[in-house]
């Protein structure tokens, strides 16, 4: 069984990626750069139309073999805010959560909204024990909204830093309930 392509989240409505979305895609993300790139291997000054075009290609092929199920954020007022992501590549039983926020989004709660919403649509799926999301030790604000969204730490994991801002130490939570 899939996720539904919509989520409504309150304030916020989470959509399946689609090439409509790339060209305000591409503008959120460049006007994010300071914010997305030291946690983010793929934002760079290079990031362009075409590699937002390839993000959600590469998503709807990922859709379709159901090992990745990617979001848009929208506010109410119809903004593209941010990105949300449920993996499946932590293993059978897991789904991995991956986000990042437009700038001018951030700060208000938006992040905690979306992935409560994600984890109990995750939670809902048939085989699917728990949530987890893994992020950076340097990186304080993902592991507020794993805090605020209910998740649990159960780990610290050393490994490659992938991008500039990165320690090298991830750091592992996990949520059961729905
Ligand atoms: C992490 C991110 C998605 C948070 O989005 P957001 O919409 O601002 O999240 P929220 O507003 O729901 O919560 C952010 C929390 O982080 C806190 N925070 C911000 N910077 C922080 C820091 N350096 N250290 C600790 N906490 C921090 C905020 O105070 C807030 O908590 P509060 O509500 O208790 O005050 C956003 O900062 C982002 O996109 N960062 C770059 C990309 C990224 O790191 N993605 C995750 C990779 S694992």
């Amino acid at each position: 069984m899939l996720p539904p392509e919509t989520i409504d989240a309150g304030d916020l409505v989470l959509r399946r990626w689609v090439p409509e979305f790339a060209d305000e895609a591409t503008e959120a993300v460049r006007e994010s750069l300071p914010e997305l790139a030291p946690f983010m291997p793929w934002a760079s000054g290079a990031y362009d139309l075409e590699a937002s075009r390839d993000f959600i290609k590469r998503s709807a092929e990922k859709w379709d073999t159901a090992t990745e199920f990617n979001y848009a954020i929208f506010t109410a007022d119809g903004d593209l805010a941010g990105s949300i992501g449920l993996m499946t590549r932590r293993g059978p039983g897991r789904l991995e959560i991956g986000y990042w926020m437009r700038t001018r989004f951030a700060g208000r709660g938006h992040m905690t909204t979306a992935v409560r919403a994600v984890s109990e649509v995750g939670l809902g799926l048939p085989g699917i024990d728990r949530v987890v999301i893994l992020h950076d030790a340097a990186n304080g604000a993902s592991g507020a909204v794993a805090a605020k969204a209910g998740f649990t730490e159960i780990e610290r994991v050393a490994r490659e830093p992938e991008a500039p801002g990165e320690t090298g130490l991830d750091v592992v939570w996990e949520r059961k309930e729905r």
